[in-house]
């Protein structure tokens, strides 16, 4: 729990321009995963949520949640961020659904309480996953399913601090990525592909698939400069991973 703090504070600092900037593009159609928006259409990792119980770690605005409820999903989102929320409220359509406030570490929900636990980015990125993944698949149901979309280890490991960039140099260990400290104290979370399979597999979960989303050549990160501008086209810039609970 010890990054709580600062990530809270740091989201709510930043939600205001962090809106005004990639708002427009997360939220320009409904299902559109990570930083190169690539519709859930292509990738396939969602599917039908009509009627599902569906919770979303770390909903920031709530483009996403906000596209789940409209297609009859019973949907709650939750994160940590009070101004984060406050986003996600404002920008409620005619569909409401409940948002809480708290941490993906601790989730305040009954065992068994979703058919379908998803992020973007969100709680398994911004939280350790050695606590968030058993804390998901506690307040899943049997035959629920764990669909998350993070930073790839390779994107981790080619980032240039300095530069702010991801380039073509390994920068950083491989070996013992855990924590990764962003501006402000605030801290993201990374594991090796062997940690991330035990992790899930630890917390009784059966892993479906692990999708590596390509965006097309000429589709750029809204997030991050890529060094070549085509990086992510040749090598995975992000991990979705879909896991069930049996
Ligand atoms: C990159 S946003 C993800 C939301 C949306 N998919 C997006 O791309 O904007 C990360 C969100 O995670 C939230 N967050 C950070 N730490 C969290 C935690 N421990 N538990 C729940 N939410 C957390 C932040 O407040 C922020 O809204």
């Amino acid at each position: 729990m010890t990054s709580n703090r600062a990530n809270r504070q740091l989201w709510n600092q930043i939600s205001g321009a962090y809106q005004d900037d990639h708002d427009p593009r997360i939220g320009a159609a409904p299902r559109l995963w990570g930083m190169f928006s690539i519709p859930d259409q292509e990738l396939n990792a969602l599917g039908d949520v009509t009627s599902k119980r569906v919770l979303e770690l770390g909903c920031g605005a709530g483009q996403w949640s906000r596209t789940l409820a409209g297609e009859g999903a019973l949907v709650v989102g939750l994160d940590l961020s009070e101004t984060q929320l406050a986003a996600a409220t404002q920008a409620m359509g005619a569909t409401r659904y409940p948002l809480v406030q708290g941490a993906a570490e601790q989730l305040p929900f009954a065992p068994s309480s979703f058919d379908v636990v998803f992020c973007d980015h969100g709680g398994l990125s911004w939280a350790p996953p050695h606590v968030v993944v058993p804390q998901a698949a506690r307040v899943m149901r049997r035959s629920g399913r764990l669909v998350f979309n993070a930073t790839s280890p390779w994107f981790t490991v080619c980032y240039d601090d300095e530069a702010d960039k991801v380039t073509t140099q390994m920068r950083h260990d491989y070996f013992g990525l855990d924590a990764v400290a962003e501006d402000d104290g605030a801290t993201t979370y990374q594991l090796t592909y062997g940690d991330w399979i035990r992790a899930l597999r630890g917390a009784g979960l059966v892993i479906e698939d692990l999708i590596e989303p390509r965006p097309d050549p000429g589709n750029r990160s809204g997030y991050t400069e890529t060094d070549p501008p085509d990086w992510a086209c040749r090598w995975p810039a992000e991990m979705l991973w879909i896991a069930r609970k049996p």
